[in-house]
């Protein structure tokens, strides 16, 4: 890893307003490590992808912002002049730019380099797998969602809806998650932690099941 690069984007992303509790900066400390692990493994271009990781969520709009949608585009800007600021090598901006605006579902821009396919993959394998629950869990917390539908916990019976129960997200976003990535590296990983969510699942399912007697 750049150290050099890390402590100047660390600096600048404590700078920043806060975000919520799942986009602080240990996620973007985890995005940058797997980021820069399928990197290597993709061999892709690691100058674009180590900033683009660090940068990604450095604008951060909350689900209900009326313009979230252009949240990943001003990342985007506002990277860009922070690498000026710090005399980062010019070439690789367009590069570095195209990756954040690429990084986000709501973003609605198709990652078209390697990069930006690692640095979204390395993003949205961050929703995954322990740290994926515990992500989910924090945010419906945060915003006072009861974590299951008491009577039906799994969906099985109703639609899935994750604005009501924080548990119904596996159902409508990050059990697909696996399906939406790019490279090789970031799918196997995908299938390890997907396969871990749904372990998780079923021993909820055994704990919660007197109840529903
Ligand atoms: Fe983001
Ligand atoms: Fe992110």
């Amino acid at each position: 890893m750049d150290q050099t690069l890390a402590q100047a984007c660390s600096g600048f992303l404590l700078d920043q307003t806060k975000a919520d509790a799942a986009h602080q900066l240990d996620h973007v400390q985890r995005v940058v490590k797997l980021a820069v692990s399928l990197a290597k493994q993709e061999q892709a271009n690691l100058a674009v992808v180590e900033p683009a990781a660090w940068l990604h969520d450095c604008v951060s709009l909350d689900k209900s912002h009326p313009q979230r949608h252009m949240a990943a585009q001003w990342a985007a800007d506002k990277a860009v002049d922070f690498l000026k600021q710090i005399g980062y090598e010019p070439r690789l901006f367009s590069a570095i730019h195209h990756a954040i605006s690429a990084h986000s579902y709501s973003g609605n821009v198709v990652a078209t380099t390697l990069e930006a396919k690692v640095v979204q993959d390395a993003d949205r394998l961050d929703a995954l797998g322990a740290i994926g629950i515990t992500r989910c869990i924090q945010v419906g917390s945060q915003l006072g969602r009861p974590f299951y539908h008491s009577q039906d916990p799994f969906c099985q019976r109703r639609a899935a809806d994750d604005q009501a129960y924080s548990l119904d997200h596996f159902y409508t976003k990050l059990l697909l998650i696996g399906d939406s990535l790019h490279t090789e590296a970031a799918k196997r990983e995908a299938k390890r932690r997907s396969d871990f969510m749904r372990s998780y699942l079923a021993q909820l399912g055994s704990e919660l099941e007197p109840m529903n007697d």
